[in-house]
């Protein structure tokens, strides 16, 4: 049975690694589009190994239970006719009844004459006996069309969203920008937020090392914490008349030799060497309030020797911190996101 398998593009081998380690038989048939890989492994079994212990590179994975054989020249109708009649026929009998629901299409064909929005809402039609619930569905109708070698194929796999590893089509979570967005590390945050189901405390206090120009420092206050923002680079003048933004144009190793208050969140989104910024990390450990204090940073990885840098930014952090989630996030370069608690 075949799996679809989503990675950021650049971290397609370790992604892999993650694959092998649940799945040791695994085979990658093919390739839909970059960072999308087609394998022979059956869905439950990564799903399963994946719950157990989450990957932190694989972004989202689905399952291909029925492979649909497209006509290349087919117009939009007769691609939905064929569709509509592999849905009916594998995976409508599988659907829990009552139980919330979405279809989630993605086309790598560049050249078809019909769009992803056209096939959930054809699919979503066939379904009488459970709600439709795009943003927090329990159940996901995965679709994936694409070119193996010249073959156009549809493949089609019901799956809890659970076991995707994340509620959107290939984990792509998009964001509206805001207005008075400051840059666009915010999605980072908010991603990390919602991923990591993190609540903050209201009128909390919350430390943001390297927090030029601002965008995480934005997202603390918009959520209603006083924040002491730490960085040598300028921080973005709407936040200088905010009151409740304490900024200290220092580098986090300074402000260490001076802070003394404890806070309930710190965030480090600091452009460092990740085994530095673990270090450091473990030097503010004890600016943490016990026991929920909590820290939520990324670790920056560099071109190569990824998976030994990592490993030993996490084994470093692990002496003062419970590493609670690890993941590369959607909007997450080479980077990936932690979230830590205060052992
Ligand atoms: C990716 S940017 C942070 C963006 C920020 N999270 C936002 O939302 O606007 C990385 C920042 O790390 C800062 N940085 C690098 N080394 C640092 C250090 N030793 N101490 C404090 N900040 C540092 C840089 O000045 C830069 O502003």
């Amino acid at each position: 049975m075949r799996s679809i398998v989503t990675c950021n593009p650049d971290f397609e081998d370790l992604a892999l690694s993650e694959v092998r380690r649940a799945s040791p038989l695994c085979s990658v048939c093919g390739k839909l589009a970059a960072g999308v890989l087609l394998l022979n492994a059956p869905f439950e079994s990564l799903a399963a190994a994946w719950r157990a212990q989450p990957p932190i590179f694989v972004r989202h994975v689905c399952p291909a239970h029925k492979e649909v054989l497209l006509p290349s020249t087919g117009d939009a109708e007769r691609l939905l006719v064929l569709l509509r009649a592999a849905c009916a026929e594998a995976i409508l009998p599988s659907l829990k009844p009552a139980e919330p629901f979405s279809v989630q299409t993605r086309i790598f064909a560049g050249d078809l004459p019909l769009k992803s929005f056209d096939v959930n809402c054809a699919l979503a039609e066939l379904v009488t006996d459970a709600p439709l619930a795009i943003r927090q569905p329990r159940q996901v109708i995965s679709v994936a069309i694409g070119r193996l070698n010249t073959t156009l194929s549809a493949w089609l796999g019901l799956s809890s969203a659970a076991d995707n590893l994340s509620d959107w089509a290939g984990g792509a979570r998009r964001f509206a920008r805001e207005q008075g967005c400051i840059s666009r590390s915010e999605f980072k945050l908010l991603e990390a937020l919602e991923v990591f189901g993190v609540a903050l405390p209201p009128r909390g206090c919350a430390l943001d090392l390297g927090a030029a120009p601002g965008g995480w420092t934005r997202v603390l206050r918009e959520r209603g914490m006083y924040v002491t923002a730490v960085d040598p680079a300028a921080l973005d003048p709407r936040l200088l008349s905010d009151s409740g933004v304490r900024y200290r144009r220092l580098t986090a190793e300074s402000y260490l030799r001076i802070a003394s208050e404890p806070f309930d969140l710190i965030v480090n989104d600091m452009r460092m060497d990740a085994r530095d910024s673990a270090r450091l990390m473990c030097a503010y450990a004890r600016l943490l309030k016990p026991p929920d204090g909590m820290a939520i940073m990324t670790l920056k990885l560099p071109e190569t020797k990824r998976g030994a840098v990592l490993k030993s930014a996490l084994s470093i952090l692990a002496s003062s911190y419970q590493i609670v989630r690890a993941r590369q996030l959607f909007h997450n370069r080479s980077e990936i996101t932690l979230q830590l608690r205060r052992r």
